[in-house]
């Protein structure tokens, strides 16, 4: 059994059909990815899975149970976390003290006895920003800013975590990390959805991609098989900007 299982979702924003029929799989042990050129549905998705937009049909299971009739917060709860496409920190607060408000919220809910002091800590070793930890988050740069986005969602030790373009920002070195990071994380159990507009981060770290175009799903295989697929290069060309669609199928080839 998945561990998150979307199948049939249908979004529309007014006539606008945003999802058609949207099926996609997460599970541990790799990387799922999801991609595809700008107003595919790929955040329209997230938000679908975590509760803040309404599905108009379709059903999303977690561990086999239905979900879909629950608010984000009894979601959230259940095990799922995401980051945000536009980053939300806490910009007056610390690298560790935005984590540890989520350490915090998380004991909580699951009054299972953790120390969120010591979550928080393990949290910023884990995402690598030891030596930021004491700085106010609106003092960092964007790209360590996003990886503070993603220790808050960790910190809520979820099941599945979904990643709306982590890595804007990121220099090279720390994307590398990001990914090595999800990789880790995977490979200990936990489901990643991961939506990323650098396709060489994609193609390295993801086991199953998932190509979204115009709200459906196009193709689903392998970062081998979802290179070779022609398909998808054409999916890309003719939709973004012609720089940053050459850019992408250029990646792609
Ligand atoms: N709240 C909304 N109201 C109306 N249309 C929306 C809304 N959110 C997204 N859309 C439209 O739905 C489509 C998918 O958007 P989105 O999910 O943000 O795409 P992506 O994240 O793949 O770039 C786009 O055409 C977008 O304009
Ligand atoms: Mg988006």
């Amino acid at each position: 059994m998945a561990r998150l299982e979307v199948s049939g979702v249908e979004v529309r924003f007014g006539g606008v059909a945003a999802l058609r029929g949207v099926d996609i799989t997460v599970d541990g042990g790799g990387v799922s990815g999801l991609i595809g050129p700008a107003g595919a549905g790929k955040t329209t998705t997230f938000n679908v899975i975590t509760g803040l937009q309404k599905a108009h049909g379709g059903r999303i299971l977690l561990d086999g149970n239905a979900i879909g009739h629950l608010p984000p917060h009894r979601r959230a709860r259940l095990g799922i976390a995401r980051t945000f496409q536009r980053l939300e920190v806490f910009g007056s607060l610390t690298v560790r003290e935005n984590i540890l408000v989520a350490a915090e919220i998380r004991r909580r809910w699951t009054r299972d006895g953790s120390n969120p002091r010591r979550v928080a800590d393990d949290v910023v070793r884990q995402v690598g920003l030891r030596d930021v930890a004491r700085e106010r988050c609106d003092a960092l740069p964007t790209g360590m800013a996003r990886l503070v986005e993603v220790g808050r969602a960790l910190a809520t030790r979820p099941s599945i975590l979904l990643l709306d373009e982590p890595s804007s920002g990121l220099d090279e070195a720390e994307t590398d990390a990001l990914g090595a990071l999800l990789t880790r994380l995977a490979g200990d159990g936990m489901g990643i959805l991961l939506v990323e507009h650098d396709i060489e981060l994609v193609m390295s770290v993801c086991r199953t991609i998932h190509v979204l175009a115009l709200g459906q799903i196009l193709a689903v295989g392998t970062p081998a098989q979802i290179r070779s697929d022609p398909t998808v290069r054409a999916a890309y060309l003719g939709t973004e900007s012609e720089s940053d669609a050459r850019a992408t199928a250029g990646a792609l080839a």
